[in-house]
Formats: C-alpha cells, structure tokens, sequence
C-alpha cells in the first residue's frame, strides 16, 4: 500500500516535471496544414550524406586497421545474407566520380564520415599515424573545396577500432574518452584548415542501445538494462571533450564548428487529450534525443529519465540506479559543448502508456514504459520500420526550438529507402516523401525554427548495417553485381536539383511539373541499368577471357616453336 503511494506521489512529480521541461511546446496544436509555397533564407545549405564504413570499401588497403563492423559482418549469421562492407561502393576509389556527381548536382556540402581505423589502424595517435590514410581524406577534401562543396565531417560514424574493442571493451570503458579525443585533435590538426564543420558523434543512440544493448549492430554486445547507458555516458563525456579541445585548442586558428548530430523520430501521443499519452510520448523523445541533448545544453539527463530508470532500478533491488551520474564538475563541463545540433529525422510513432509489469524492468525498453504504433495508412516503401509521416518532423523541429533555447540546426540527415528488389529507377515515392519532407521543414523556419541546411541521405546505395544492401536509401543506384559498383541517378536526383536551384518550392505550376520532368529523364537511366549485366559479362571478356586466351596461345606457340627446333637439331 505504502509502495503504491510512492509510485503515485512519484508520478505527480514526474508529470510536472514533464510539463514544466517543454513549457513552450504545445502538444495539443498540430497543425496538418497544407503544402506552402515558398522559399528558403538565402545561403540555406543543400546536401547529402554518407558514412565511411557504409561506403568507402578498400576494407584493408594501404594500411588500414580492422574496425568493428569489418570484424561484426565477418561473422556469419549477423548481416543480412552475411554480406560485408569489403568493398562496399568502393568509394575508396571512386570518390573523384562522386564528387562529380555532387557538382552536377549544384550541392553546397557533403557530409562525410572519417574512418578512425584507416588513419590510426591500432586506434592509438601514439603508436601509428597512417598517412595514406590521411591523404585519402585530404585528397577528398581538396577536391571537394575546388569544385565549391563544403566539407561537413562527422568524426564516428560507428568505425570504432576493432582493437579497442577487444582491449578496453570499446565504448564501455572510459578510457575512450581520451583514445577519441587524440583522434578527433589529429583530425582538427591535419584537417581543420580546411573543414570548418565537425560532427563528433553519429546518432549515438545506435551505437549505445543497438550495440550495447540488443547486439543488432557492431559490437554485437546485449548488455541489457546497463549496455546502453554506460556507452552513452562515455560518449557523451567524449563529445565534450573534443568541443573543448576544438574550443580550446583550435578554434581561434581555424574558426570552425562543433556539433553532434542526433537522430530523433517524433513520438505523437496516441490522444492529445489524455495526459498520459502525452507524458509517453514525452518519454519517447526524452529517452531518445533527451538523453544525449539535455546533457550538451543543460548539463544533465532528462529529469524523466532519472526518474524512471532510477524507479526501475529500485524495483529490482539495486543499491543504485543504473543511469550513471553526473559530478557538478561534469555537468558543467557538459553544459554548452554545441556550436550546433545535428539532427537526422526519418520517421514518426505513435505513442501511449505501455505499463510493464515490475520485474521486466531490466532493459532500456522497459525503462521507457511506452508502447509504440504506427497508422496503417502511412506510407512504407522501404525500411519496415520507415513509414513517412512528415508532419512529424514540423513537430520535432518545433519541439527541439522550445525545448533546446532554438539552437541552429543542420538537418545532418532525412530520407528513405526501397526494398532490395527494386530495380525502377523512377523512384516516385522518393520524390514524393523529400518534397513533403523539405516542406514541412520549411514551414518550421516560418515557425522560427534555426534552420541553417538540409542533408538527404544518402547520396549513393550503401551498406545499410544489419540490412546489408537489402535497403536502398540512395539518390544513386548502385549495381552492386557489377565489381566496377556503377551508378546511376535516380530520378529523385533531377527532383532534389530542382528543389535546391529554387532554393525551395517557387510556385504550384512549377513544382507540379517536376516529378513528370524527373521521370521522363529517369527512363534513359533505367535503360542503361538494364544493360548493365550484359555490360558487366561484357567486361568479363574483355578483363578475364581475353588475357587468358592470349596467355594460353603464346603458351601453346612457345611450346609448339620448341618442338620444331628440336626437331631440326
Ligand atoms: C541513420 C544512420 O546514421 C545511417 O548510417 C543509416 O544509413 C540511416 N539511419 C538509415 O537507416
């Protein structure tokens, strides 16, 4: 009886804790208006994104070490038909092809990831700098600034070196904090008087819950309930780490910016007026974007999130909660680290009350206490979990205006993606979910919103993690049969062009003769794909038949003209 007086004493509190956190957001005032017609501030940046690991190949060349998804897709059974980033789209390669295809494109940035393992193979600046590494990225970044592309680098996208792994535990031990931040200071040394715009982390929501807590990505590790929030805790004290070093050390010479970029789908309460929903899908958002953002701008974890995990951890008997803690030095020392907020958004869930009996508390799942749904009319071409809501993402940028004090913010990342099947090019649905998806960005920056640019992801077919090359997210395709990974543009491409020399949505008349315009062009393309395999066999014979044919005659004739002379002597 005591216990339940707790438990609701504890629930009034937390419920105007939650109110007072987003004093500014309205929940009940979802405005679903229709499409505007308009365009952005001038000097908006347009983009596009990839990841190192997803992309570049060349795995183990010219001196790269192991990174932990190389030695997570080496084990059978942990990717989609056990395919591997090996070679990946051999990005390593062809990057002069891609940027390119960038510059027909009319891109402001390219937001690219640095691979910690090609430039430290043992993960360590005091043992070995690997300088084809290095001039791999300089030579992209070199040519990425004479064709007039800002350079937009995220310093982890995921590539943790295999060997920190095995020797400290990766992100479970402190001692990365220090390991990432000699990294990320060799990265402002040998590239900082270049590239103004730093990412330190990559959605590190990924890399906590699915690689420390269900084990669906690299490490593969499933420490439930304590995973996660140990990996975050690090992560987060490393990204500020490097912001001060940046702040510190390099900012006065080189006059960039630091960020973080965050991804956060919107969590709509089931109804808007039931307060429970409310509070749930406030806890949604808390313990996905919450965790690591309230931290960079206010120096702690969610009030909520405390609450819960520490109510939780109480309930099964643990001396402590195990959300770790902040010291008041940490918090301050937190506190600010963001010049700017990353943000990748892709999707929108409905959210209610889910009441998990006590005693499943253990894991970052049930700490939530929230059950999410979807509408099955939303659409989902691709991912089964990416249906395309976007008036959600209106919601969440108006959502991180009120609740982060209206930082600026880069849109690090947004699109969506195809089943593995799909061979049409006239990606119509793409078209249709970047013009809806753009457009209720631009309405938040009517809303007030900071919006300073906008990144698709992503600019080619990749490696998409446990999926392998299952799940389409790009603006290209690539033939992943063909050894020579060719591209070619979907028409999305010629879409996102229009949109970006308009800097936006001009007019009805105009933009409605877009999609046409795009798909008349995106046929020739889908002819050329389809020729592609005839091209591939094509060149088989001419790079495998041909020499070995021409081998074997010199052979045979050698052979045959040793015969004869010994015949005549
Ligand atoms: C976010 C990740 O950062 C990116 O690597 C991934 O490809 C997209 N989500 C799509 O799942």
């Amino acid at each position: 009886m005591q216990h339940q007086f707790i438990l609701r004493t504890h629930h009034v509190i937390t419920l105007v804790l939650c109110v007072s956190a987003s004093d500014d957001f309205d929940w009940t005032k979802n405005e679903k208006t229709s499409f505007y017609y308009g365009t952005f501030p001038t000097g908006f940046s347009w983009g596009v994104g990839s990841s190192a690991y997803q992309t570049e190949g060349a795995w183990n060349i010219d001196g790269k070490g192991a990174s932990i998804w190389d030695s997570f897709a080496h084990r059978k059974g942990k990717i989609f038909l056990n395919d591997t980033g090996d070679s990946s789209c051999e990005g390593y390669y062809k990057f002069k092809d891609d940027v390119t295809l960038m510059k027909d494109m009319k891109l402001n940035h390219y937001r690219f990831s640095i691979s910690w393992p090609r430039i430290l193979p043992s993960g360590l600046k005091s043992e070995h700098i690997n300088e084809k590494g290095i001039k791999y990225y300089d030579d992209l970044i070199n040519l990425l600034l004479d064709n007039k592309i800002t350079p937009v680098v995220t310093l982890y996208h995921w590539d943790l070196p295999q060997i920190l792994q095995e020797k400290y535990g990766g992100w479970q031990n402190v001692s990365m904090v220090n390991y990432f931040n000699d990294f990320a200071n060799l990265c402002f040394e040998r590239f900082g008087n270049r590239v103004r715009n730093w990412i330190t982390f990559n959605n590190p929501w990924s890399i906590a819950v699915e690689g420390y807590e269900t084990g669906e990505h690299a490490p593969g590790l499933k420490l439930k309930g304590t995973g996660a929030y140990r990996a975050a805790h690090h992560i987060i004290k490393a990204h500020a780490k490097v912001w001060h070093t940046y702040d510190t050390q390099w900012r006065s010479k080189q006059k960039g910016l630091v960020g973080i970029s965050l991804t956060a789908d919107w969590g709509e309460p089931v109804d808007v007026s039931n307060q429970r929903d409310i509070e749930a899908a406030e806890r949604y958002i808390q313990f996905y974007m919450g965790w690591f953002a309230t931290p960079i701008f206010s120096g702690d974890y969610p009030q909520v999130m405390k609450d819960y995990v520490g109510r939780k951890s109480g309930q099964q008997g643990l001396g402590a909660s195990r959300l770790p803690v902040f010291s008041p030095q940490e918090k301050s020392y937190i506190r600010g680290t963001c010049d700017f907020l990353g943000l990748g958004h892709f999707t929108t869930r409905y959210v209610t009350q889910k009441n998990y009996p006590s005693g499943v508390g253990d894991s970052y799942f049930a700490d939530r206490d929230l059950a999410e749904l979807v509408d099955p009319q939303w659409p989902d071409p691709g991912s089964e979990w990416l249906y395309s809501v976007p008036w959600g993402f209106r919601r969440l940028l108006n959502f991180v205006k009120s609740q982060y004090g209206n930082p600026m913010i880069y849109v690090t990342e947004n699109g969506v993606s195809e089943k593995m099947l799909c061979t049409d090019l006239c990606d119509d649905w793409r078209m249709q979910y970047f013009k809806d998806y753009i457009n209720e960005m631009l309405k938040a920056i009517k809303d007030g919103v900071n919006i300073k640019g906008y990144t698709a992801w992503s600019l080619l077919d990749n490696f998409e993690w446990d999926e392998g090359y299952s799940e389409r997210f790009g603006l290209f395709y690539v033939d992943f049969r063909n050894k020579n990974k060719p591209r070619y543009p979907k028409a999305s491409v010629q879409y996102y062009k229009r949109i970006i020399s308009s800097n936006g949505f001009p007019n009805q008349r105009e933009v409605e003769s877009w999609k046409r315009k795009a798909v008349e062009t995106c046929s020739s393309s889908n002819q050329l794909l389809a020729a592609d395999p005839l091209i591939g066999h094509m060149e088989m014979v001419t790079e495998i038949v041909v020499p070995t044919v021409c081998t074997l005659c010199i052979l045979l004739s050698a052979v045959f003209l040793m015969f004869l002379l010994r015949g005549r002597l």
